[in-house]
């Protein structure tokens, strides 16, 4: 199907039309925020589910309970999508969490005037893109990617979900109020995931004993993770996503990149990558 068929446009942006709704997003624009919320924003692909791991283990001293009785999306839900309106976040207790794939500049009125705390994780982009070839080939609501070439093209276009990489990275290292806002990658969390831990928990001033962030790190390794049923998606009924075609706990690694991309590919997404990016002052980990 193609982009008129599963996608709306948002703002600029595609979003995917099984997953949003006009009534979504005027729950978005109007959600309350509290002062204690903590929101993980990312663009898709960047590490969302393994904060959406992190952070409540965190929040609640490292209780298992707190991951594996409900599914990422409900624990840590999308504020803009669909189930979102039917979950009665004003009845949950603080702090709350929640999550957003959308841009800086999409955010709806009431962040700017609360200002939660924000964790926003960001990827090396070709990493992002390798997960999402992947992801939209196995996935009902998302544009079949077709050819890897021409899924570049869209992808370093931004004719993709949730917009361009690029400008998703740009507004939020641009954000205003950067002291409320932590900014964390992918690949720091690969190499150090204790210490990531310890820094997410000081952000969230949720002190904790050594021995606790051990477990909560050893707890969100990529394969002790793929266990929970509960964040692998294994609930998420076939014709969503089908798993048997890649699965959403894919491989876990930074660097995939190299199997996926030719030197040609490569090359030309470095090429984009440095105009794209020529005014940012911000050293990623990746450059
Ligand atoms: P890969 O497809 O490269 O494996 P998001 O949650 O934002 O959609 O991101 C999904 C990507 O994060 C997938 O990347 C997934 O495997 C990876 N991921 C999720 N949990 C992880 C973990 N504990 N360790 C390493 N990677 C993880």
């Amino acid at each position: 199907m193609t982009e008129a068929e599963l996608y709306m446009v948002y703002k600029g942006v595609y979003l995917p039309s099984t997953v949003h709704s006009p009534q979504s997003l005027k729950y978005y624009e109007d959600f309350t925020f509290r002062p204690d919320d903590i929101l993980i924003a990312t663009y898709p692909k960047s590490g969302t589910t393994w904060l959406q791991e992190i952070v409540p283990l965190i929040v609640s001293g490292g209780d298992p309970a707190s991951v594996e009785t409900v599914p990422n999306w409900t624990r840590v839900p999308w504020l803009e999508v669909n189930e979102t309106c039917n979950l009665y976040l004003t009845n949950r207790p603080s702090p709350r969490f929640c999550s957003t794939h959308f841009h800086y500049s999409m955010m709806p009125p009431s962040f700017f005037e609360v200002k939660p705390r924000v964790i926003y994780v960001m990827r090396n982009p070709k990493d992002v893109f390798t997960s999402a070839f992947h992801f939209y080939g196995a996935t009902s609501f998302h544009v079949h990617p077709g050819p890897q070439s021409e899924f570049l093209h869209n992808f370093l276009k931004g004719k993709v979900a949730y917009g361009s990489w690029f400008d998703h990275v740009k507004g939020w290292l641009n954000a205003e109020d950067k002291e409320n806002i932590m900014f964390i990658s992918y690949e720091e969390l690969i190499v150090d995931l204790k210490d990531s831990v310890t820094r997410i928990a000081q952000f969230l001033e949720k002190p904790l004993e050594a021995e606790v962030i051990e477990k909560i790190a050893d707890r969100c390794l990529f394969k002790n993770m793929k266990q929970n049923k509960m964040s692998n998606y294994s609930v998420v009924p076939r014709e969503f996503m089908d798993q048997t075609k890649s699965e959403f706990l894919r491989k876990g690694i930074s660097g995939d990149w190299k199997n996926q991309l030719s030197a040609a590919e490569a090359e030309y997404f470095d090429k984009v990558y440095k105009d794209k990016m020529k005014d940012v002052n911000y050293k990623f980990v990746w450059d």
